[in-house]
């Protein structure tokens, strides 16, 4: 079925304890390229929900009981099976997601190198001494795994998002729910079989499937036996899960929205830049929470990099991501594609004029339906436009010129956003004035794909807190504890 190697991937049940749970009614997951579907999926709810977080808390004692060895070496195997499996595991998330099929592949060993850092990692929780105030003291830091961990996951990335945070609970001691997103649970249920296939033990790894968000939800951020509860997706929904956590001052980590900008130059390679801007913008159809959201160009620059840049996006191909030589795919609805086209349609009616669109897209072999939407340009955007202030989701990219360095520096932090962004420049002393002045958790100096499992992502201001990846990645799963030993001196 579907052209799988190995069609034990493809699963239709939530995997609780071990074990594949059917439930009364299904979800249907559709293939956003074709509107076709793609598998029938057990509607899961709050019962499965909870009986998912009991089972991570009955499998907790003995997995944080484990060496830091003997959970790598399970989390090594589960990578392991992610990469022999990677042309499968690819092909379910193009269907499931719509990502070109080259580019599903891509976020497969992004997914899994999480897991082989982690893997890794969680050898390295290192303690502290402390020295005491007083000579029959001796002051002692330990690091606890929390406890039972809950996630809520996006559809943008199905694999990566639950690899990165699992990855990095188990390797900590913890234990895992999580629930993706309905449109995309395959690749977590596929997740979930491979898990099982590398012995990890029941319990340990839950995923629950269903489309009652809300009752979900709430079992998630406000259950007493969940300690931790992290979330990727919306800067809305965000806030309303940390304020149902405060219920039991869980600790949360948020990986919300953005609105990256990407800035440019008068010194910049301008053909480095262009390379930089297609990437950062154009993964993924421009559905990621660091996709360049803004591209401001110096005056001096302007001219020769929109020439450039107009020409690079007209070379994408616009097609359902199976196809081969396909380079962007559909959106993950119509509803989606209508949304963006009313933020350039107001773009438009503000004054921007539109350097590409539709017109002028290159079309993969399939007939494509109201998920597409074409690479987009906008020039001559301004700062007070409504495009300048909304998270796109989306292909589009306007360009906003800018006189001084200054101001370049004004206009990008001028949003409650602080996620990734993105320059362009040769200068050395720029590079570090700027670096520094811009309110955002992640920088890409002459860089426009800056995600990498070495590296912490996170954001500031309303895009969020914690750190994902990275040395750092540990912590949002761990207890500090200090231990304070007297009567020393006698
Ligand atoms: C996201 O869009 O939330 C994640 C993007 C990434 O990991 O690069």
């Amino acid at each position: 079925m579907h052209n799988l190697n190995d069609p034990q991937l493809l699963k239709s049940f939530s995997y609780i304890n071990g074990s594949w749970h059917s439930s009364a009614s299904d979800i249907a997951v559709n293939n956003p390229a074709t509107g076709k579907l793609v598998a029938k999926v057990s509607n899961a709810g709050i019962a499965e929900t909870e009986l998912a977080v009991q089972a991570a808390k009955a499998a907790f004692k003995a997995w944080s009981a484990k060496s830091a060895n003997e959970r790598s070496a399970l989390l090594r195997t589960w990578f392991n099976l992610m990469m022999a499996n990677q042309e499968d595991l690819g092909r379910i998330l193009t269907l499931e997601q719509g990502k070109p099929l080259a580019e599903a592949k891509g976020e497969i060993a992004y997914g899994a190198a999480f897991i082989e850092w982690f893997a890794e990692e969680g050898k390295r929780v290192y303690g502290d001494t402390i020295p005491a105030p007083s000579g029959d003291k001796r002051i002692v830091v330990i690091k606890q795994p929390i406890g039972v961990v809950a996630a809520i996951t996006p559809w943008n990335f199905p694999n990566a998002m639950i690899a990165r945070k699992a990855a990095a609970a188990l390797a900590s001691g913890c234990t895992f729910v999580v629930r993706p997103a309905t449109q995309t649970p395959l690749s977590a249920l596929a997740m979930a079989e491979l898990a099982e296939r590398a012995g990890i033990p029941a319990g340990v790894f839950n995923v629950v499937v269903g489309d009652d968000a809300r009752g979900m939800g709430k079992v998630l951020t406000e259950h007493e036996d969940v300690a931790k509860f992290t979330f990727t997706g919306s800067t809305g929904v965000g806030k309303s899960l940390i304020s149902q956590c405060a219920s039991t001052v869980k600790k949360v980590s948020m990986e919300l929205g953005g609105n990256a900008p990407f800035i440019v130059f008068d010194d910049a390679d301008i053909d480095a830049a262009v390379a930089g801007a297609l990437v950062s913008k154009y993964r993924n159809a421009g559905q990621t929470c660091v996709c360049t959201n803004r591209i401001l160009v110096q005056e001096g620059a302007l001219v020769q990099f929109t020439e450039k840049f107009v020409a690079a996006v007209k070379d994408l191909v616009l097609g359902n991501g199976l196809d081969e030589g396909v380079t962007i795919g559909p959106m993950i609805s119509a509803q989606a594609v209508g949304d963006v086209k009313r933020l350039i349609d107001d773009s438009i009616n503000q004054g921007a004029q539109l350097a590409l669109g539709e017109d002028d897209s290159k079309l993969g072999d399939s007939k494509l339906g109201d998920s597409f939407l074409a690479p987009t340009i906008l020039t001559g955007v301004t700062n007070d436009m409504s495009i300048a202030h909304n998270e796109i989701f989306g292909p589009v990219s306007p360009i906003i010129s800018f006189k001084t360095e200054a101001e370049a520096i004004a206009i990008a932090n001028d949003t409650e956003f602080g996620l990734a962004s993105y320059f362009y420049s040769r200068d050395i002393g720029r590079i570090w004035r700027v670096a520094e002045g811009l309110d955002f958790g992640m920088v890409g100096i002459n860089e426009g794909l800056i995600s990498n499992a070495a590296a912490p992502f996170g954001g500031m201001k309303q895009s969020g807190n914690g750190r994902e990846g990275s040395k750092y990645g540990l912590d949002d799963y761990l207890e500090i504890k200090y231990l304070c030993m007297g009567g020393l001196d006698q």
